[in-house]
């Protein structure tokens, strides 16, 4: 029986990410900052594993609880949409210690376990958004595209040893708690300049109400990280939802 690693199985992707496999037959690590067994099913295929990304000490003691794994999804992030200058530089770390120095101590966690066996997959949860620039989303952005460059070169760098990396990028997904997280952190901090207020008003107007626009579902991004694990043909980039994928061409 195969076992997957997936973080930030709270809510959202990685919670329906946890389900999907279990499904499948696999054996699930799935891990949250705050362990909550309520939230998925009853299985002796499943252990949950306290984890917080953006702390050293907690990737080394998770990786290391989990034991031997298979396949690895860094799936757990946190949104940002706010102009540079009203980012605090207390706001840049915690975006980018979660979203990227995260996925880069994950990665390095289980390396070692996956290069002595000669086999492994990490797949890392990026966002269309790398896919086009948007206002407000620079630092977001930012956090994303760092993860998209090393996926591709640790593609590079891991197939030597028989490792596989793969990106996948969800577009919008208005279901999960993504937003209603991301809306609390900038409503949390004072983060829209005086001289800023009529462009952001207009720019979230148009982000909430899109004429036409497509999203993304949740099981779109799911089955996109079931391919990238279980498909060895796979392609290193895979856009999730239909706006990624109308993107991504
Ligand atoms: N929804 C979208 O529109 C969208 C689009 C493109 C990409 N994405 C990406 O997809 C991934 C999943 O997002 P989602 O839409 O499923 O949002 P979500 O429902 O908010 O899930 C995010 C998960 O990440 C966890 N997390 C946050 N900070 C963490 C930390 N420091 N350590 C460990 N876990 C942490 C959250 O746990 P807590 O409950 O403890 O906060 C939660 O389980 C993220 O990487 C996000 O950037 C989302």
């Amino acid at each position: 029986m195969k076992t997957v690693m997936i973080t930030g199985c709270s809510s959202g992707f990685g919670l329906d990410t946890a389900c999907h496999f279990l499904e499948k037959g696999w054996s699930v690590v799935a891990t949250m900052r705050n362990p909550d067994p309520g939230l998925l099913p009853v299985s002796n295929r499943l252990r949950i594993v306290p984890l917080d990304v953006s702390v050293r000490e907690s990737v080394a003691k998770a990786v290391d609880d989990a034991g031997p794994i298979d396949a690895l999804v860094n799936n757990a992030g946190v949104g940002w949409l706010a102009p540079l200058e009203g980012t605090s530089h207390e706001t840049l770390q915690r975006i980018f210690e979660t979203n990227t120095l995260g996925t880069f101590e994950m990665t390095r966690a289980v390396l070692p376990q996956m290069r002595a066996k000669g086999a492994g997959v990490i797949v890392n949860v990026s966002s269309s958004v790398t896919l086009k620039p948007l206002p407000l989303a620079s630092v977001y952005t930012a956090s994303k595209a760092a993860v998209n460059a090393f996926t591709e070169c640790l593609a590079l760098e891991m197939a030597p040893f028989g490792i596989r990396t793969h990106l996948v990028l969800p577009g919008q997904a208005p279901t999960t708690n993504f937003g209603k997280t991301a809306m609390r952190l900038m409503q949390d901090s004072s983060c829209t300049p005086a001289d800023y207020e009529d462009f952001v008003r207009k720019v979230m107007e148009a982000f909430r109400d899109p004429a036409g626009k497509e999203f993304t579902q949740s099981r779109d991004v799911v089955l996109a990280i079931w391919d990238a694990v279980t498909d060895t043909e796979a392609p290193l980039r895979i856009p999730a939802g239909k706006d990624s994928v109308a993107l991504a061409a």
